[in-house]
């Protein structure tokens, strides 16, 4: 763990030259859904009558009764008694009150096919999925893994599933078949939905492939359904593999939503912790539903006739929060792309505000960066007058990406949400309120109204203004998660064992002297690269687990375009002779890319023949940060291995180079 005075120094640094302020237009604080000051005092005076009031937004088939329960703490109990379904609350009462017509989604797939989807079709076709997966045998509380493109039958298959009761653990289309088999094993599913590619970079990428390699070892799976996306071959074991279209297509489109109880388990969604083993992170019904559209109306200031666009992937918890779930219970009309940001040409995303008429966008810092490096051209020859509103998420957003985003693509008149959260969270935490809060750029201001945050010092005392420390949450909130799948002490250990009574995000915070709270990235072992979540310590045991290498310490490099970057310093086994270490190198990024991600590939590698260490032989991370981001070197003083650093300092020039 980095230590509070290097989270000091890089705050320091942050928030030196930020003066600039940005007040709320006056025409957006007119029309704002929150407009009135007040509600942060009256949500921290009564938040479980402030939380009560959110949730008379859903329907429920039973009204909860009791609030919250706390008496098992750290375990939440969020509307208890509440029985509710949220496919129903996401298409049914839409329908019932008349807007079936009303457009749902927008798609665009990246070759250019496009489709609009509207309330009524899309519940016919989760109703159709809801029986097919009866007919195939899954009832309530069977997990369901979700391995599909960004397509629309990925939403149906999250609310088919939440209309059955059948929790879903999606598995990011971007990782390996050894990341699916781990997520099936862990949650013991017997069916996976999936198709037989999507489309990357122009070309069609293979995922049932990585199923059919996934289920070799994953003895639990008897069914694997396959919606024909590409239309690459694929290869099939009949009994076992049935095609979407015969199996889902002649189904029925009436379909009677399960009632669920509040806090039965909506899904599962594994995420990067400081072990080499993910955490399946546990989200139930009622509070996840009520968080998620509470923050989505009041964040991105939802209207009727928005149209809404999360450029996320619902691979992470932001689209499951911000691409499916809130948006569709809030009835907003939204636009759902498949591809990449770039793709076939850079101005891609600013000719898709421009034909949809996006009024609302919400990406990460990185994709502004990217488009901020092919430059604001491109932006420039499209009309973004549509839009009205701009989020970040995922990451820090540095002041300068901030400013670019508020020029070149907000036009100097959108306010911009910077909302930090986490896949733990559910929804978002800490952010402006787009009619109310003046923004300052790279700070995500504020804790929302109901959400009581703080920073404090290792004994968990509250630092005063303008100081850095740990982030904690100190009340419970509705979309929390309720703990880790089978896991349960992890769960207590890692948010909880820090400070007792208060949750542990896991991040560095500083507020200034106006209280505004600048997110200082992580201080645990987790890092943040592309707004992606990565462990170290996964992709460690990923590079030792190739034949040759004897020891891995993996850290984070700040990068102007990622964030961070991946560097991993790596010792070989003594009877390795790899040749060439440029050829090693990528044979062992390969190797990473296989057991984890492409995304988790090291940029840099470089082949030590001893890694620093303590004398109670704990690898010091912290000197080999300093390494990675060229910092003056701390204290040495405890260490074992002495020359050791001067070796790698040395060496780090010719650190092998992934370019
Ligand atoms: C980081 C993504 C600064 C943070 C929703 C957190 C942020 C981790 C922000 C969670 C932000 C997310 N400013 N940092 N606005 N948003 N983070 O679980 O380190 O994929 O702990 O959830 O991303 O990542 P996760």
């Amino acid at each position: 763990m980095s230590d509070l005075k290097d989270v000091s120094k890089d705050f320091v640094e942050v928030v030196k030259y930020e003066e600039r302020e940005f007040a709320p237009p006056a025409d957006f604080v007119a029309r704002a859904n929150m407009a009135d000051p007040a509600v942060y005092h009256r949500a921290a005076a009564d938040p479980e009558a402030f939380w009560a009031e959110q949730a008379e937004h859903l329907h429920w088939f039973q009204k909860w009764d009791q609030v919250l329960d706390w008496s098992d703490a750290p375990h939440a109990k969020w509307f208890v008694n509440g029985k509710l379904n949220v496919a129903y609350n996401c298409l049914d009462r839409h329908i019932e009150a008349g807007k079936g017509n009303k457009v749902a989604f927008y798609f665009e797939g990246e070759p250019g096919d496009q489709r609009v989807i509207t309330y009524q079709e899309l519940k016919d076709q989760v109703c159709q999925l809801a029986n097919a997966l009866t007919e195939l045998n899954v009832v309530k509380g069977d997990r369901v893994v979700i391995y599909m493109p960004m397509i629309p039958e990925l939403v149906v298959s999250l609310l088919a599933c939440a209309r059955i009761g059948a929790p879903h653990t999606v598995v990011f289309g971007g990782f390996s078949a050894d990341a699916v088999r781990d997520r099936i094993n862990d949650s013991t599913a017997e069916i996976v939905i999936t198709a037989d590619g999507g489309f990357r970079r122009g070309a069609p990428s293979g995922l049932k492939v990585n199923v059919d390699e996934a289920v070799k070892g994953a003895p639990t799976i008897e069914k694997v359904l396959v919606y024909k996306r590409t239309g690459q071959d694929v290869d099939w074991v009949e009994g076992r593999d049935f095609w979407w279209n015969d199996v889902v297509d002649r189904q029925s489109t009436e379909h009677e939503a399960e009632p669920m109880d509040s806090e039965d388990l909506l899904y599962l969604l594994y995420t990067s912790g400081t072990t080499g083993k993910p955490k399946g992170i546990v989200h139930t019904t009622g509070g996840y539903l009520v968080g998620t559209t509470y923050t989505h109306r009041n964040v991105f200031d939802i209207k009727d006739d928005d149209v809404y666009w999360c450029a996320a992937d619902i691979g992470w918890v932001t689209g499951h929060s911000y691409i499916c779930y809130a948006p569709l219970a809030n009835g907003a009309t939204s636009v759902m792309y498949e591809g990449t940001p770039t793709y076939p040409a850079p101005d891609r995303w600013w000719d898709i505000i421009e034909r949809y008429k996006v009024s609302i966008l919400y990406c990460a810092p990185t994709a502004i960066r990217a488009h901020m490096k092919e430059g604001h051209q491109h932006a420039d020859k499209h009309d973004l007058s549509s839009l009205r509103l701009l989020g970040s998420v995922g990451e820090p957003i540095n002041p300068e990406a901030w400013m670019w985003y508020h020029r070149h693509i907000g036009q100097e008149h959108c306010p911009i949400v910077d909302t930090w959260w986490q896949t733990e969270t559910g929804g978002i935490m800490i952010s402006p309120v787009p009619g109310l809060t003046t923004t300052k750029p790279g700070s995500a201001t504020f804790p929302l109204p109901g959400i009581e945050a703080d920073v404090v010092d290792e004994q968990g005392n509250s630092v005063p203004l303008g100081h850095a420390g740990f982030l904690v949450i100190k009340k419970p909130w509705p979309s929390m998660l309720r703990t880790l799948y089978n896991d349960d002490q992890r769960y207590i250990d890692t948010y909880w064992g820090k400070f007792g009574n208060m949750y542990f995000a896991g991040d560095g915070a500083a507020r200034d002297e106006d209280g505004y709270y600048w997110l200082l990235g992580r201080v645990d072992d987790v890092m943040n690269v592309s707004g992606h979540r990565l462990s170290t310590a996964e992709i460690e045991s990923a590079l030792v687990s190739h034949d040759l290498v004897a020891e891995a310490a993996v850290v984070g490099q700040p990068d102007e375009l990622t964030g961070e970057a991946i560097f991993a310093f790596v010792t070989l086994k003594n009877r390795a002779h790899p040749g060439d270490e440029r050829d090693f190198g990528q044979e062992l990024r390969n190797h990473v890319a296989k057991k984890i991600s492409p995304i988790a590939k090291p940029k840099r590698i470089m082949f030590t023949p001893d890694l620093p260490k303590t004398r109670s032989g704990k690898i010091m991370r912290r000197l080999l940060r300093d390494i990675a981001s060229g910092h003056a070197l701390g204290d040495t003083t405890s260490l074992a291995n002495q020359d050791v650093v001067n070796q790698i300092q040395d060496a780090t020039t010719s650190a092998a180079q992934d370019e």
